[in-house]
């Protein structure tokens, strides 16, 4: 395969609106990423994805997209951009923007023509319907947001299409047009300087032609919509097209979101012959923990499933295709409350998940915060959430009957707001985020957990991270080596090879609290990277692994 430079960089994702306030209005601001840069160029990361910062009405923390080519006022302006641009590529780091296009703002310009009459010229770049002849929906699709996924609109008296809130609706991929114009408005950012583009729920950007009801799940309210838009039948044509006329002609990173995504799908969009993507951001493994009833249906973790399911992609796609590794992102909770110990292990636990992560094949994506082990959050109140997702299922779940003590328990592991409550920089008040009042509640736990501390103890996770890092600049191994599961029946380790010209690394993995011994077959010696600071006890034929420990051994052949 031939190298890329993203094949062995690092990504960094700042959620701009919780990173850092320099004006003290209580939000996060491209001033006040300007002022970090140094920090992150002491982690070592090679580039930074910036979380959307056009101009938006925020109904979705800026994944609504009023305006493409204008920085949102909360933000700071486009001067503010382009020095934050020169400032990051000064210090050898490169920045990715949010690509948002499945979906506009309803406030977008060209929204608030198509809304106007049925023929208007910009009628067409949405997907708008009458009702069904009984007065239904147009169809029977859920948006991913709760309710249906269509709203009415009294102008014209149709209805257009919304996968997610209804101040998000879809563009419509089909109106050649629109098509166009998306990609000169990427082919301006590019012209300005930016290394690439993440490219949000991208492949569900191509629907089913008719939009058909979906079948609809047991116990849902609404179809599965997801059977007529994820990987729809025009999703390849489309990214093809996009390539050849904007990124494909810049030496840039390209990453689609892409729930829902399989191996096969991933092949085919990633393939470097097929010219659509550099790489997929994928999903399966942030599902395991969720039942049939989806994402609020909490389920115990399963060592076993994680290992079946990390193996499967990192086989399939070996030589064949790019995947990104990320534990954390603005979705998800806290990967340290989720699949660590959050309490008396948080340390170890949070250095061993990222051993785990960052010696897998792939591009490996920090999300802010990731790299101090933040953790998740508990209000106590439904009222203290932001998140769209959290309080629309709220209300429709507690409209429903559900138990608000239970679903806030499910907020408190799965809300997004766990990713979201502002990075926490020192111990001063809202953790020296804001001089104001942050927009969302910075987790009380940051007396203890802040960078400050991070950067003043040579053994914290900062510096955990720092070294995989560099690691990964270091060695072809990690970055192209062939990877195999060990010890698949060991319930509480996780364990593999990379394995690349004369050289094998052995990464074992404990996620229990308590001491496990497993068996050995190779040389100790010659250890690369562990969490504690003395060996572990090795024997010929034994290991034993501390609690949450992570240990690396390197043989020659
Ligand atoms: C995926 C983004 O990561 C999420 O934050 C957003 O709400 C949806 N796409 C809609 O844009």
């Amino acid at each position: 395969m031939e190298r890329k430079w993203w094949h062995d960089s690092v990504v960094y994702q700042i959620y701009p609106r919780s990173f850092k306030d320099s004006n003290g209005d209580g939000i996060g601001d491209l001033v006040g990423i300007i002022e970090k840069l140094d920090y992150l160029k002491e982690l070592g990361i090679d580039v930074i994805w910036l979380s959307p910062v056009y101009d938006s009405p925020n109904d979705d923390n800026g994944y609504d997209i009023r305006d493409y080519e204008a920085i949102m006022a909360e933000f700071g302006t486009m001067a503010d951009f382009d020095r934050l641009l020169d400032q990051a590529h000064e210090r050898g780091i490169k920045i990715v923007m949010d690509l948002v296009v499945n979906h506009s703002s309803d406030e977008h310009a060209w929204f608030a023509e198509s809304r106007k009459s049925k023929d208007n010229p910009y009628r067409d770049y949405y997907i708008w319907r009458s009702a069904n002849e009984d007065g239904t929906l147009p169809n029977n699709w859920g948006s991913i947001f709760s309710g249906p996924a269509w709203e009415l609109d009294e102008t014209t008296n149709e209805y257009f299409l919304h996968l997610f809130s209804k101040k998000q609706p879809d563009l419509n991929w089909e109106n050649e047009k629109l098509r166009q114009e998306v990609y000169q408005m990427i082919t301006r950012w590019l012209d300005r300087g930016i290394d690439g583009f993440r490219m949000d729920v991208i492949n569900l950007i191509s629907k089913t032609p008719g939009l058909p009801d979906a079948t609809v799940p047991s116990g849902a309210l609404y179809g599965d919509g997801g059977q007529h838009y994820i990987n729809g039948p025009r999703i390849h044509e489309f990214l093809k097209e996009m390539n050849d006329a904007s990124f494909g002609q810049y030496d840039v990173l390209t990453v689609g979101e892409m729930p829902g995504a399989t191996t096969e799908d991933a092949i085919l969009y990633t393939d470097p012959e097929r010219k659509e993507v550099n790489m997929v951001f994928t999903f399966e493994h942030m599902d395991l923990d969720s039942g049939p009833g989806g994402k609020w249906d909490v389920q115990p973790f399963n060592l076993q499933k994680l290992k079946e399911n990390f193996t499967k992609w990192q086989v399939a796609l070996h030589e064949k295709g790019w995947n990104s590794l990320y534990w954390n992102n603005h979705d998800q909770p806290r990967v340290v409350s989720r699949f660590g110990d959050d309490t008396t292990y948080r340390v170890e636990s949070a250095k061993m998940l990222a051993t785990l992560l960052h010696l897998l094949k792939g591009t490996p994506y920090i999300y802010q915060g990731e790299e101090i082990g933040m953790t998740n959050v508990a209000f106590e109140s439904i009222e203290e959430y932001e998140d769209i997702e959290i309080r629309n299922m709220w209300k429709e779940r507690t409209e429903q009957g559900a138990s608000p003590a239970e679903l806030l328990r499910a907020v408190h592991i799965k809300g997004r707001d766990n990713a979201r409550t502002p990075i926490q920089w020192d111990a001063t008040e809202h953790g020296g985020f804001t001089t104001g009042t942050p927009w969302l509640k910075v987790n009380p736990n940051y007396p203890s957990i802040n960078v400050e501390q991070a950067l003043a103890d040579s053994d914290s996770i900062f510096y955990y991270y720092k070294q995989l890092i560099a690691l990964r600049h270091q060695h072809d191994l990690i970055v192209y080596g062939e990877y195999a599961l060990i010890l698949e029946e060991e319930t509480d380790v996780y364990a593999y090879t990379r394995t690349y010209e004369n050289e094998t690394w052995y990464v074992y993995c404990s996620f229990s609290k308590e001491k496990v011994t497993v068996p050995l077959s190779h040389d100790t010696s010659d250890s690369v990277i562990g969490n504690y600071n003395e060996s572990p006890l090795v024997s010929k034929e034994e290991l034993v692994l501390r609690p949450y420990e992570a240990i690396v051994y390197r043989i020659f052949r």
